[in-house]
């Protein structure tokens, strides 16, 4: 199958309560664990590239990459830029086959979204590719923008109307309460998503895809297995997964997920090693990585995203 936007997959994702998983890709395994797991359950999946994964791989790797999933699997994949900083970055991508680009200038004024994000957009569908904007602020980091927690700005859904109409993107990332990362809460914290935000955007945009980053959930049994295992990672807690499912019902068509990711293959590769302190083969520890992370995105269709057999 050849590589597809996001709208079809955005229309019935919206009509048919579900999301589709953006997941993050940076090497070979990633996108074979992701794939495999998406076409075993009949899911259309999109894979994201980053400003670092396109450093760390680089665009040509990753390209090929996407070309022997789509090889080799027989469901819809959209590759997608994740967090494009400027107009160049997203334009290099669409001329280097993307059929999906982000534009985040969700940190700059208003004024200046609207303007670089038409501008992409623009761009873009002169060219076959769609794009996803982003209004309101996450906490976290986002490759080249750090926002600290205090700044964190949920989506004013005043200005979403206005945005996409002046914009012509076609897809909407908002603020509601996600936030890049494995430490998205403190302990103690009752981690709550503005639902009632999202849905006076979906109120104002009537059939509008929506967009949520940061949305690993951060599963304890990965995070024990890394801990047992030689690691240390203290009070890691994500968004409930049921809360994401109740948001993936409505107006949210796309989730994006990377944090769990890298920690199926850290909680795979850690318990690898101290099974076998003598393997040095990388095939040997890379399969057990692998493997979490396919369980992983298994789990994610099922129980989050809603998206098996809709491919
Ligand atoms: O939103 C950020 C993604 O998790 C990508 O992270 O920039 O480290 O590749 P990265
Ligand atoms: P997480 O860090 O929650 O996995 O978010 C990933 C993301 O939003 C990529 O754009
Ligand atoms: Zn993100």
């Amino acid at each position: 199958m050849p590589l597809v936007t996001t709208t079809e997959m955005f229309k019935k994702a919206y009509d048919g309560g579900y999301a589709v998983g953006a997941f993050n890709v940076n090497n070979m395994e990633i996108v074979q664990a992701i794939t495999e797991a998406a076409n075993e359950l009949h899911s259309p999946v999109i894979l994201q590239a980053s400003a670092g994964a396109r450093k760390y791989a680089q665009q040509a790797y990753l390209m090929k990459l996407v070309e022997a999933a789509l090889e080799v699997t027989d469901i819809p994949i959209a590759m997608h830029l994740d967090h494009g900083a400027d107009f160049e970055i997203c334009k290099s991508c669409v001329d280097g086959g993307f059929s999906s680009v982000m534009i985040d200038a969700s940190s700059q004024p208003f004024e200046e979204n609207v303007a670089v994000s038409k501008k992409v957009a623009d761009y873009a569908h002169e060219h076959g590719a769609v794009v996803e904007a982003e209004l309101g602020t996450l906490a976290g980091v986002e490759d080249d923008v750090n926002v600290a927690d205090d700044k964190a700005m949920y989506t004013d859904p005043d200005q979403v109307e206005e945005f996409v109409k002046r914009t012509g993107v076609d897809s909407l990332a908002i603020a509601i309460g996600t936030s890049h990362g494995a430490y998205k809460f403190k302990p103690g914290q009752n981690p709550k998503l503005r639902l009632d935000i999202l849905e006076e955007v979906a109120k104002r945009l009537p059939g509008f895809p929506i967009v949520l980053h940061g949305s690993s959930s951060v599963p304890q049994e990965y995070v024990k297995i890394i801990n047992e295992h030689g690691g240390a990672l203290k009070d890691a807690i994500g968004i409930p997964e049921d809360q994401l499912r109740e948001a993936a019902k409505g107006a949210v068509c796309k989730i994006n997920i990377d944090s769990d990711l890298r920690l199926g293959m850290t909680a795979g590769i850690r318990e690898h090693f101290e099974a076998h302190p003598d393997h040095f083969d990388p095939r040997q520890y890379l399969t057990d990585g692998r493997q979490y992370v396919k369980d992983i995105v298994h789990h994610k269709i099922i129980n989050v995203l809603g998206s098996d057999n809709k491919a």
